[in-house]
């Protein structure tokens, strides 16, 4: 799975987005080690706070479905620059997947390349990692 094919998941689900309210659609495709890919949408509600980005959802389900090891998340939407996850998103990321490589897509076809301990250096975390 290249970069391109899996930033190409996210391109086509996010037209699954539910986001009435902002209009601002997010597809996620995220690549776990053994090779399954997790896609997913921001779902909104009418109750603001209880949207839930792409990001977040992505590793929801692949969690749900056994998988919690990860290669690559890529991001799409429809804004002309590259839109990089939230801050919520990026914790609940480190979580599963501490050298995660992050790609970002923008609506002209360009993509950026960066990871989660790029974007999240300092993550809270109450528990030591082993290993
Ligand atoms: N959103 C995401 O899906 N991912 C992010 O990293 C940031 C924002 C969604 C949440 C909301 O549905 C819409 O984008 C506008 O904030």
């Amino acid at each position: 799975m290249t970069d391109e094919q899996l930033l190409s998941l996210a391109r086509d689900v996010k037209e699954r987005a539910y986001a009435p309210y902002s209009g601002f659609t997010v597809g996620a495709a995220l690549l776990s080690r053994d090779g399954r890919v997790f896609t997913a949408v921001n779902v909104e509600n009418a109750s603001i706070g209880l949207s839930v980005c792409a990001e977040r959802n992505a590793i929801a389900k692949a969690v749900s479905e056994g998988a919690r090891e990860f290669e690559t998340l890529a991001i799409a939407t429809d804004s002309p620059e590259p839109t990089m996850p939230c801050g919520m998103c990026r914790q609940v990321l480190w979580e599963f997947a501490q050298d995660l490589r992050i790609i970002v897509g923008g609506a002209d076809g360009s993509f950026v390349t960066t990871t989660i301990a790029e974007l999240f250096p300092q993550p809270f975390t109450t528990y030591k990692l082993s290993g």
